[in-house]
């Protein structure tokens, strides 16, 4: 019996990562370097919870990798070691992307509160109303007070309307014994606006912004944990420096750092080099490119898929195009692919998407008195447009429509 195909590919795999969850997004460090501000901040309005009163609620805004969740986990840990036994206070985290319904946020609510089995609210099944007023009952069995953490609270918005804001604001005012105090975490500064005033006035107490870090500061995040995953020898002095300057220009986001550094080991380890070099940090930073702009491509709507697979097949003869080139080609596709035809306008609006998306480069270029237009062309590597091609979108598209050569009109 020859040897398994894995056996290449182990014997040449270095084991550079000691601590490899160290490096994972989902672990919560013990320290945060470079947010004490913000966690003295919340603990501060916090801390009342802990004598059996109802802190204020707050609102946490900052663009994303800034540490708002890891910041969130941390005050909750550190709240559970002051109160082991949760005798005032008990603290509640809920993910508001993950449990997008206001159903699922309320059955969340519920099974983290209640330690009693047979008091469940089901998965499904319930009108909201019920599912509220046990949830009321649960919450009042004892005499606490509940911080609950409503985090990523701008994904439940776009997708479901806020009367769930409404009612868990409210929710002190049917409450007799115990007390719910919320955090609200957002990327959108915006957030509070798009409540239904009520809402608004209610859940707006506190607030506070978590700024985007600076490389520096980026910096200090990743040795910290470089210090326990790697050993130093294993690792070029340049490459946290590296992935910290490349994570700093995405707007601040410590998760790209680290995603870059455990990419960067990953690819290290599967050449079989033994360190760590700015080369892999590089490769690393192509691949996490690439799943990006792939994944942003497949979320596209319909009809920007269709604007942007015309600029695709446009700038496979030439480089450069105009609006109306792009218009063109997109009047042939949709209807082809069965939309309704949009206007110029609204085309216009959604190749300006496309350009603050970084997936095209639009640029105004005056003509003289002849006008405007935008000078549009793709900024992303052609392999890109296979991935589009793939889309059961564009299945019966035919071959002459997609190579150009032909009209179909
Ligand atoms: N000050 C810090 N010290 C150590 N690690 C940090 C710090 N800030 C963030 N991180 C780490 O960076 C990653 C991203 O942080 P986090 O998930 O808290 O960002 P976020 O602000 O919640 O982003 P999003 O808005 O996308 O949810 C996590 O792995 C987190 O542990
Ligand atoms: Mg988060």
């Amino acid at each position: 019996m020859g040897e398994s195909i894995f056996q290449q590919y182990m014997r040449k795999r270095n084991n550079i990562v000691k601590n490899r969850k160290i490096l994972q997004n989902t672990h919560i460090p013990e320290q945060l370097p470079h947010r004490k501000e913000q966690i003295d901040k919340i603990a501060s309005v916090i801390s009342i919870a802990l004598s059996g009163e109802k802190p204020s609620n707050i609102m946490v805004y900052g663009k994303t990798g800034t540490g708002k969740t890891a910041t969130l986990h941390y005050i909750g840990k550190e709240l559970k070691k002051a109160d082991p036994k949760e005798m005032n206070c008990s603290f509640i985290y809920v993910n508001c992307e993950v449990v997008d319904t206001p159903y699922g946020v309320l059955y969340n609510i519920g099974n983290q509160v209640t330690v009693d089995p047979g008091q469940k609210i089901p998965f499904t099944g319930w009108s909201f109303e019920k599912v509220y007023s046990v949830l009321v009952d649960m919450i009042d069995n004892e005499d606490k007070v509940y911080v609950v953490v409503l985090d990523e609270i701008d994904r439940m918005v776009f997708k479901k309307g806020d009367d769930i804001f409404y009612y868990l604001t409210k929710i002190n005012e049917n409450l007799k014994k115990s007390k719910v105090s919320l955090v609200g975490i957002s990327n959108d500064m915006k957030f509070l606006e798009l409540l239904e005033p009520k809402a608004r006035s209610r859940l707006g107490g506190e607030s506070l912004v978590f700024p985007p870090y600076s490389k520096l500061e980026l910096e200090d995040i990743l040795q910290e944990r470089a210090d326990i995953a790697f050993d130093p020898n294993s690792i070029d002095k340049s490459v946290i420096p590296y992935c910290a300057a490349i994570a700093a220009r995405v707007d601040g986001d410590a998760r790209i750092a680290l995603d870059l550094l455990r990419t960067a080991a990953d690819i290290a380890e599967r050449n079989g080099d033994s360190v760590i070099t700015d080369a892999h940090v590089k490769s690393a930073k192509n691949s996490i490119e690439f799943d990006v702009v792939s994944e942003a491509i497949k979320t596209l709507s319909s009809q920007s898929k269709v604007v942007l697979m015309s600029i695709m097949l446009i700038s496979e003869k030439e480089l450069k195009m105009t609006t109306g080139d792009v218009y063109t080609k997109y009047s042939e596709i949709s209807d082809y692919c069965g939309l309704s035809r949009l206007t110029q306008r609204r085309v216009t609006d959604l190749i300006s998407e496309l350009d603050m998306m970084g997936i095209i480069n639009a640029s105004v270029k005056s003509f003289g008195c002849a006008g405007r237009t935008k000078e549009i062309e793709l900024s992303v590597p052609k392999e890109m447009c296979s991935l589009l091609k793939n889309d059961p979108l564009f299945k019966n598209l035919d071959r002459s429509v997609r190579t150009g050569q032909t009209k179909l009109i």
